[in-house]
């Protein structure tokens, strides 16, 4: 009996253990905001906020557009938006609305506009 519960003691230990190095990168790594996309920096929100002045008339003033063929960005990952953006300006993608209004945008405005437009939700 006792032996038996030696044996029990030390595969509860193991369990433990195997069960808490399971779930550490989940801990660490899903549960953190960073992984799930959440937007981090509220004074780039900000910026992006002011500059999308520019973008409402087609992209709808909580990014979510009227137009069928005009896309929501609200809700949008932000590295996406960064890199059809880039591509807009590279003319990797092309559309005759939005490629000359890309081309208007810095660095700087791609990044704060994405974190601002991933930052909303779409229901309102
Ligand atoms: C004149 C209307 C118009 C304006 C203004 C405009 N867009 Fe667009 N945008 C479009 C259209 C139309 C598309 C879809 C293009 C296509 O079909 O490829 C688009 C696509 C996009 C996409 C790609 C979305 C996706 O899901 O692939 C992004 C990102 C984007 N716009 C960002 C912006 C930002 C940021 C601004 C303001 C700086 C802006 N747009 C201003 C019309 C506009």
């Amino acid at each position: 009996m006792k032996k038996n519960n030696k044996i029990l003691n030390k595969n509860r230990m193991i369990l433990g253990v195997v069960l808490f190095l399971l779930f550490l990168p989940y801990y660490l790594f899903a549960k953190n905001d960073f992984f799930q996309g959440k937007n981090k920096d509220p004074e780039a929100i900000l910026r992006g906020k002011a500059k999308s002045n520019l973008c409402m008339a087609c992209h709808g003033p909580q990014g979510v557009s009227s137009n069928p063929l005009w896309p929501n960005l609200a809700e949008q990952k932000k590295e996406y938006l960064i890199k059809q953006l880039q591509d807009f300006i590279n003319e990797d993608r092309k559309n005759s609305l939005m490629s000359p209004v890309a081309k208007t945008l810095s660095p700087q405005d791609l990044n704060d506009l994405a974190e601002y437009y991933s930052s909303l939700k779409t229901s309102k």
